[in-house]
């Protein structure tokens, strides 16, 4: 009998360890992660100029600057800017720094996972304005517009 509740202690243990551990792999590309990573300061420039606040008067978000990590950096082959046609690789990560009044207030960022993008747009304090579930709804509509290149819609202004 002390044996059976033993098994039983152990089958329990092994279960719940295993449901934690996919909680934990699924959260790596969770928003709060991706929140982390969007704080990241070694990430690249926009043409290489960390000073210039761009007015971004033809979309929703306001002034900005604009990163990418090294990933998708690499692709930017096209004087600083993505090749018509050309695609993000797996893993590219683009930032956009919008400033409200001069001061750094929301990161909107897209994440390149399995072909496909992950949208978020949060406050530098983590208080969430839309994550990856609303992506496809909220931000995908509008920049797949005309002349974007790979939903990344940037280049057709700056
Ligand atoms: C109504 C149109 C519109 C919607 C909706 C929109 N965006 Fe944008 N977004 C733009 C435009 C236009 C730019 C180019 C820069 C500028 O002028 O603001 C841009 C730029 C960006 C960039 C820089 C990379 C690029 O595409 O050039 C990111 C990242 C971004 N948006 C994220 C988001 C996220 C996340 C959402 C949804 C929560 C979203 N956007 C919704 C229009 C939109």
């Amino acid at each position: 009998m002390r044996q059976i509740s033993w098994i039983c202690c152990c089958v329990i243990l092994i279960i719940s360890c295993t449901k934690k551990v996919g909680a934990d792999l699924e959260g790596s590309y969770s928003d709060k992660a991706l929140f982390d990573s969007a704080h990241n300061q070694n990430y690249r420039y926009y043409k290489n100029d960390s000073i210039t606040i761009l007015p971004g008067t033809h979309g929703p978000h306001g002034t900005f600057k604009l990163r990418f990590n090294s990933i998708a950096y690499r692709a930017l082959t096209d004087t600083g800017k993505l090749p018509l046609q050309g695609k993000f690789p797996e893993g590219s990560f683009l930032v956009k720094d919008v400033y409200k009044n001069g001061v750094l207030d929301i990161y909107a960022y897209m994440y390149k996972r399995n072909g496909n993008w992950l949208w978020g747009e949060v406050h530098t304090t983590g208080k969430f304005e839309y994550g990856s579930k609303d992506g496809a709804a909220v931000c995908l509509g509008c920049h797949n517009q005309p002349g974007n290149r790979d939903n990344a819609v940037s280049f057709n202004f700056y």
